[in-house]
């Protein structure tokens, strides 16, 4: 699918299995992010100049196409510099005294609580979420902050039930979808999510660029990180009038160059089409699979398109990973930012294969080849 858009894939025989960490980037949001920095890169919302006035229009233009992208409003989305930005703001500025998360939670949506020094209750996930004792424990004011799809085997939650069960009690509900945003169609509008956070350089966007989905309700219960210029309507040496949400949480000069690649890789992505995206990584994935079963020394977990680890036995995680490296096909190796999981369950660190729109059969076929020939000297 448009494999010829992303220049690491022309030059090279590279086959590049390790999106869930950074996908690769097309042409047009490369030359949106260049077209910035030679054109008009100028401060918006600052001066009158005609470039800055161009820097705010493409600003705005780029926050509704990535607020679109996700089903919300742009007035309900922050711009943030990631997933992890947007954990963190929730996790300082929402007053809550018990959080809901599963047991398999990126260290992001995870140390945020530790440090807040909250009570945390872990769901199980060993069959599915465990919805359950959700339900039987969530009360007024707590919040269920959740992964939507693991960035470890491709397990989803099902966040819609998990908000409405949530809401029903008076409770509140975070989602982290970092995994998922860059591969399924989205809809804010459809779920009863009070905060939704993910990354551009998931999406096919720049780096350090993401967004907050903020519902409307839980928009003045939310105190921004940072203040500064930028985020206050006016200020005296000893006092601050905060901007609404979502400019009075966007403190500081914003990624302008970022913000505007990550519209255009917005509007690259929903002109594709987020369901075809998504049965695409399904076919391949089940053809993974189908491979990774068929070589004995190989085991694997798999619950959702995308993404899979596996481990070769008697063979060192990384070593794997570089074996297949000498063959161009970049994989990732180790926790992937899930310790805890593995800690809990006593999981040896293992290699993650993961896929984004770019990949191919042909991508599939080499890495189930080159896996196949290392397990037969393992
Ligand atoms: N959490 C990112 C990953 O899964 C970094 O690779």
């Amino acid at each position: 699918m448009r494999r010829e858009d992303f220049p690491p894939l022309r030059k090279t025989d590279l086959t590049y299995l390790d999106s869930a960490c950074m996908s690769l980037r097309p042409d047009p949001v490369i030359d949106a992010v260049e077209t910035y920095y030679r054109e008009y890169p100028a401060c918006p919302g600052r001066s009158h100049h005609s470039m800055s006035e161009k820097a705010s229009d493409e600003l705005i233009k780029s926050r509704e196409k990535i607020a679109d992208f996700v089903g919300a409003d742009s007035e309900n989305l922050m711009l943030t510099s990631g997933t992890t930005e947007g954990l963190n703001t929730v996790a300082r500025g929402f007053d809550t005294q018990k959080v809901f998360l599963s047991d398999r939670e990126h260290n992001s949506n995870l140390a945020p609580w530790q440090r807040k020094n909250c009570e945390t209750v872990f769901l199980e996930t060993e069959n599915g979420l465990d919805i359950e004792s959700l339900r039987s424990n969530v009360s007024e004011g707590n919040l269920v902050s959740l992964v939507h799809i693991s960035n470890l085997d491709g397990m989803e939650f099902r966040i819609e039930e998990v908000a409405q069960i949530a809401r029903e009690q008076g409770a509140y509900t975070l989602v982290d979808a970092a995994q998922s945003a860059p591969h399924m169609p989205l809809d804010v509008s459809e779920m009863p999510v009070d905060f939704l956070a993910f990354s551009g350089h998931k999406m096919l966007g720049p780096s350090g660029t993401g967004g907050l989905y903020v519902s409307e309700r839980t928009q003045n219960k939310l105190e921004p990180l940072n203040t500064g210029g930028g985020a206050v309507e006016d200020t005296t040496q000893f006092t601050r009038e905060r901007r609404d949400f979502p400019y009075g949480f966007e403190a500081g000069l914003p990624n302008v160059a970022g913000f505007i690649g990550l519209g255009k890789a917005a509007s690259y992505l929903s002109d594709i089409g987020m369901g075809k995206v998504e049965s695409h990584e399904h076919k391949l994935t089940e053809k993974l699979e189908q491979g990774f079963s068929d070589i004995e020394e190989v085991s694997y977990i798999s619950n959702g398109p995308g993404v899979v680890t596996f481990w070769v036995d008697g063979m060192d995680a990384h070593q794997v990973a570089l074996m297949l490296d000498r063959k161009d096909i970049a994989v990732r190796s180790g926790k992937h930012c899930v310790h805890s999981w593995f800690d809990q369950k006593d999981v040896r660190p293992g290699v993650r294969v993961s896929l984004h729109l770019y990949n191919n059969d042909e991508d599939i076929r080499e890495i189930v080849e080159e896996v196949k020939k290392i397990s037969y000297v393992a």
